[in-house]
């Protein structure tokens, strides 16, 4: 019988789903990553979230393993290299949590535009300074997003909503494709970081894109004033420079729900930043989409193992 290895929390209905279709599922996600390996060589399927990396020495441990699914997008946990090599199969599930990573989009530059993280905090210390927090309203300004896929998309339809002027930079598709997605295609990344009074990072982290958002960027390209909001990976920023430029007074303030070495680390400058808004990589974190690539991973890996195929492959 195949059997499955279920290694991160994930919602119930995955293994169901996998138990239903005839799969030995074990769920075991509190295994360290000393027992990982031990254990790995057990299973022709096995299933992570985004904690747990897929490296080199952890399937060379894995003999038996066919595929690896990612309930998630974003391949950067897994050496995609190293499974191509064992002819192991990767499968994740692009897409499905477009609309968390989305909203929460929208609530940092809501909150940003409105101080709603430091009015709260003074008023629970016990101050109304109601004259201290004066805002600006989204609609108007200019949205400019890096990179137009699933999640790029999503922002840009809600941002539309807030009546924002959305535009986006994405290489890797036409200006066609672009304004079928409802933004004003800009063909110069340099164009899109001085046009955005918010920008947001919606692409891949990959050995290209790493530290796209460097310190010439931060301090020369990006508009004085503005907004930056990272839901995408922390390895596109440079943090410090970052840290840098709020502190200054160069940009506005920052959204930022993911970092460079997660979990942060307790002295990191992004901590005592009153403009920054952080939250600890929660972007897929809702029921909803839980619930979603939970299921999209089980359906995959079961198509899978019957035909040969199940797709979903994402970078
Ligand atoms: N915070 C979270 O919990 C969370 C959840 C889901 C996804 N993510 C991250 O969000 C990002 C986007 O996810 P997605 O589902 O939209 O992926 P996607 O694959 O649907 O879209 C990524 C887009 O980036 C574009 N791109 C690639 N290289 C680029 C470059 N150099 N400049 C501009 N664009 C480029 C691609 O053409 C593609 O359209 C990924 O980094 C993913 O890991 C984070």
């Amino acid at each position: 019988m195949t059997r499955i290895l279920i290694c991160e929390k994930l919602d119930p209905i995955c293994a169901e789903l996998l138990r239903a279709a005839g799969f030995e599922v074990e769920e075991r996600t509190g295994l360290t990553p000393g027992q990982l390996p031990e254990a790995v060589g057990q299973y022709e399927g096995l299933v992570v979230r985004s904690a747990v990396k897929v490296t080199a020495e952890l399937l060379a441990r894995a003999g038996r393993l066919k595929v690896v699914g990612k309930a998630g997008s974003g391949l950067d946990t897994i050496d995609v290299a190293a499974t191509e090599a064992r002819g192991i199969t990767v499968l994740s599930t692009p897409g499905r949590n477009a609309n968390a990573v989305a909203e929460l989009v929208l609530g940092f530059m809501l909150a940003l535009a409105r101080h709603l993280v430091p009015a709260h905090n003074a008023l629970r210390a016990g101050r109304w300074e109601k004259s201290r927090f004066p805002g600006f309203e989204l609609a108007g300004k200019t949205l400019g997003l890096i990179g137009f896929g699933a999640v790029g998309r999503r922002v840009g339809s809600l941002a539309r909503g807030f009546g924002l002027d959305v535009l986006a930079y994405d290489p890797l598709l036409t200006a066609a494709e672009i304004e079928t997605g409802g933004a004003r295609a800009v063909s110069a990344l340099t164009d899109l970081l001085a046009a955005g009074d918010f920008v947001s990072l919606h692409l891949p982290l990959s050995p290209e894109t790493r530290g796209l958002i460097s310190r010439e960027v931060i301090f020369n390209r990006l508009k004085p004033g503005a907004f930056l909001i990272n839901c995408a990976r922390g390895g596109l920023v440079d943090e410090k420079a970052l840290a840098e430029a709020l502190a200054a007074g160069r940009l506005s303030g920052a959204g930022l729900d993911v970092f460079e070495n997660e979990p942060l680390a307790p002295d990191h400058p992004f901590l005592s930043l009153d403009n920054v808004i952080i939250t600890p990589h929660l972007g897929a974190s809702t029921a909803e989409a839980q619930t979603n690539v939970a299921r999209a991973i089980a359906e995959q890996m079961i198509e899978h193992f019957r035909t040969g195929s199940g797709g979903g492959r994402a970078a």
